[in-house]
Parts: C-alpha cells; structure tokens; sequence
C-alpha cells in the first residue's frame, strides 16, 4: 500500500520503517529539514536498537522516502498517518498544535476523487478524531475553495504503545494492535495494512528474532472513543504501577523490608505480574507524565476529581525529590560538593532526554550550588545540545565521572553500571556514598565493604 507519515520522531519513523520493510511504499513528512537528511542518509535522528540497518535497507531499497514538502505522494496515499509530537501545555493539557498543522496540511492535499483513511498515531485527547476531521476540512476548503466530498477521507484512530529502546521490536511484535473507527471498512483497509504483523508472517530481521510463542498479536477492533481512552488508561495504569511500587518502597524503607523481595514475592500473584514494579527514581520520559496530566486534565473538564492519577503524579514528584533529600540526609550541605551522577536518560536503551528524572535533579543540584560530573552511554550529545548553559562537566568515561566525588548518584540503570564493581568505585570517590536510584547494587555487598548506601526501599 502506498503510506503516509507525517511526523519522523520515534513513533513516525520507527512505523514507517518498518511498514516500509513489510513491502509497503512509505512517504514520510516532517518539518524538520536536518532530519529529514539524515533520514534519507540512512542515519537515524535518534538512537534506537537496530534502527539504522532497518533505515539503511528501506532507503536502498527505495521503499522509504523522507521529505520536508508534502507532494503528489500524500495524495497517492491510501493511508495517512499523523505521528507528530503531543507535548504538555503549562496547565497539563495536550498542545495539539502540531496535530492542527498536519491535519490541515493533509486536507489540502487530498485528491477529491480518491479516498483516504487517516489515522492519528499521535497520543491525543479523548474525542480529538473529531477534531482532526475539521481540521482537514478546513485545509480542503482552503486548497480547494468548495467542502470536502461526502465520505472521501475517514479518520482512525491507532494508538501507539511502543517503548523507546524497543521501538523496533515493539512495532514487529506489539502485544495488541488497537484499531479504532467508526466505519467497517476503514478498519478492514488497516488490519490489511498490519497482516503482516497481525499474523506474524514475515521474515524475522536478524537481531530481532521472534519471541518464542509469538504466533499473531491480538487485533482489538473498536470505535474512535474506546481506542484513543484505550491509550490513556494504558499509560495511567503503568505510572501507577511504578508509583504503587515506590509507595511501598517508601514504606518498606521505615519497616525495614526489602522492596525488592516485597515486589517479586506479589509479582509472582498471576493476578498481579512482575512486571512495571521497580521502585526507584521514578517514570520519566516523553509519555507518562504527559498523558497522565491530560487524562487529568480531561477528567476535570468533565467535573471529575481522579485522585488515584492525581496521586500517582504527586508520587512521581516527590521520588524525584527524595533523591536531593537522601543527599542531603548523609552531606548535609550540598554547597561546593561534587557529585558525580550515573545516567541521563529517562531509562536506558534511548538518548531520550523528555522529562528524565536526572533533568530536575541536577537542575536542583545546581541551584544548591552543587559541582555536577554526569556520564551516560548515549544521552551526554542530546544533554550538551538541549542543555547548553547548565554548568555541568561530562565525563568520557563512568570512573572518570567519580574522581574526587562526594557521591555518586545513580539515575539510569544501564547496564555498563551493574558491571561495575563497587570496591572499584570506592576507590575513585572521596566519599564513600552511593545514592542508588535504581537500585543497580546490591545493598549486602555495599554494607559489607561499609559504603553509605542509600537504594530505594531498600
Ligand atoms: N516516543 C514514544 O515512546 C511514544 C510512544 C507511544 C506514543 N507516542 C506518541 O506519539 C506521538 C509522537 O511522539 P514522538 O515521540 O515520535 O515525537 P517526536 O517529537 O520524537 O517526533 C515528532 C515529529 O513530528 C514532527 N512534526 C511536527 N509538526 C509536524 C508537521 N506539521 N508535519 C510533519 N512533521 C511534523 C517533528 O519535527 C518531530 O520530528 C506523540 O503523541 C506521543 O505521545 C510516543
């Protein structure tokens, strides 16, 4: 099918990489002229596992196009993707100006004597269908001076569940596809689109074997409501998860238990699952914050208090903050300390910067006038570009961030950090205290060669 996707962030340029490498022909459309270069490059814009030999094949192959302008191609299109960024308003509310944008763009360019099905991708707002169809509307009657045809274009609704780090393997091997329109035969036009997927038909790329026992995924075909609420409820369930977990860390820390044995031994309850139940630091990330404050947003503008989502988020916060607490309590002073931290980005596997835990932390560092030394595998690029004017120091290597610390604060769980051995680090700080965030260490270990360790729950 010929494909269009508007927006090559995560989730346009990872959907269309690899609808394109299902033998489908894709035109991606983003604003973003640097990008788009790269792209066409066969250099992905962002870090993500196995993204570049994906980018690399459908750009030889010339299955994938990326382009600034949209062309002929947009009207060529049997379906239209918009996968734009959603992100927060002060108040919390999504700003869909983007959306606005790309919805507008796509009425102008529809061909009158054709028909589309256009699909928001992008997490919006319950009932936001709606208002992409008037948003193409508007951008046909401009193009074409005349309203748009009887049943020319359908708008759907497909929401993403996607996780950085795993983007590709998620899109290859998602746990459900959740398709939601008002008419039948859009909704055929899409499970035909996602066969491929849906039926697990395809040739497995090399470094992204099948998962054992994955025959199909389930299809949950369903109206435009349900899917884009569907979305929404997803997400506000996993933060709340992580926020249950760090409730009772908290709690486990004053009573004396092992959060990390308290989650395991109730993950084991099928009911239950272990999965989402690591106490730390707290989620971060471009999503979760995101749309829980526009599930609570929506909740109030229909009069509804959601305390439980409310509480989730608040949670969230103070986790963030217990970390300069948990610093404070063994320096007391943060003024003039040097403090090296492990991790940047919201979690690893991604250079993702959008609300990571580590922004708010060492920008509270800062404010206390602590000295900041960070390491990340992956983030430390985006961190100088986006960050410019914080007055940190980047270290080449994890050991080097330690060199006369105070402490060491641990905010992403790499996998280059379990690796490390403590006495190792001991001996490159000043101090010998370990704030762990994620709880990357192990807490006997650190009691026995006495190192003032603080893990979460723990
Ligand atoms: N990142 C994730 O893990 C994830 C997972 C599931 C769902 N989502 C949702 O998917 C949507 C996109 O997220 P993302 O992380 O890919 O965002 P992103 O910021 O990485 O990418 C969005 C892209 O859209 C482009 N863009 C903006 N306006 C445009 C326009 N008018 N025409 C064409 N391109 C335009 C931007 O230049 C950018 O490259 C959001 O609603 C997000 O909530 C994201």
């Amino acid at each position: 099918m010929n494909v269009t996707v508007f927006g090559a962030g995560y989730v346009g340029l990872v959907t269309g990489a690899v609808l394109a490498d299902l033998g489908h022909q894709v035109n991606l459309i983003d604003i973003d002229t640097d990008k788009v270069e790269k792209i066409n490059r066969g250099q992905p814009p962002i870090y993500e596992f196995e993204l570049q030999s994906l980018l690399q094949r459908v750009i030889s192959s010339h299955r994938l196009k990326a382009r600034t302008e949209p062309t002929a191609h947009v009207s060529d299109s049997e379906v239209i993707f918009i996968a734009v960024g959603t992100p927060s308003l002060d108040d919390g509310a999504p700003n869909l100006d983007f959306v606005h944008q790309a919805a507008t763009t796509i009425g102008q360019h529809l061909n009158p004597k054709r028909s589309y099905v256009i699909v928001n991708k992008a997490t919006v707002p319950i009932g936001s269908a709606n208002l992409v169809e008037m948003w193409i509307d508007d951008g046909f009657v401009q193009a074409n001076g005349r309203p748009t045809p009887q049943g020319m274009y359908t708008v759907a609704s497909n929401p993403e569940f996607l996780r950085e780090g795993r983007a590709i393997h998620d899109t290859l091997y998602p746990d459900r596809i959740v398709l939601g329109a008002d008419h039948p035969e859009a909704l055929n036009l899409l499970a035909n689109l996602y066969r491929p997927i849906l039926d697990q038909s395809f040739e497995p790329p090399p470094r992204l074997l099948r998962p054992q026992g994955v025959k199909s995924v389930p299809l949950v075909r369903t109206d435009r409501l349900s899917a884009e609420m569907i979305k929404y409820a997803a997400n506000a369930f996993l933060s709340t998860k992580i926020s249950f977990a760090n409730e009772m860390a908290n709690i486990c820390e004053r009573v004396g238990a092992d959060i990390h044995t308290v989650m395991s031994g109730i993950g084991l309850d099928n009911r239950i699952g272990p999965q989402f139940l690591n106490a730390g630091v707290g989620w971060g990330g471009s999503c979760f914050g995101k749309d829980l404050s526009a599930l609570i947003y929506t909740a109030w503008e229909y009069g509804y208090e959601p305390k439980l989502l409310e509480s989730t988020r608040q949670i969230n916060d103070q986790q963030r903050k217990s970390m300069i607490k948990r610093l404070q309590d063994e320096l007391k002073t943060l003024k003039g300390r040097r403090i090296a931290v492990w991790g940047l980005a919201f979690k690893p596997g991604t250079d993702d910067l959008r609300d990571a835990p580590a922004l708010s932390i060492i920008a509270e560092l800062l404010h206390l006038n602590a000295r900041v030394m960070v390491y990340d595998p992956v983030a430390m690029d985006n961190m100088r570009r986006q960050y410019a004017d914080w007055d940190i120091r980047y270290a080449k290597e994890p050991m080097d961030a330690l060199d006369g610390a105070d402490a060491l604060v641990v905010l992403t769980e790499w996998e280059i950090f379990r690796q490390v051995s403590l006495e190792d680090i001991l001996n490159r700080l000043k101090t010998p205290i370990i704030i762990d965030g994620r709880n990357v260490f192990d807490p006997n270990e650190a009691r026995r060669l006495l190192v003032r360790y603080r893990g979460i729950g723990r």
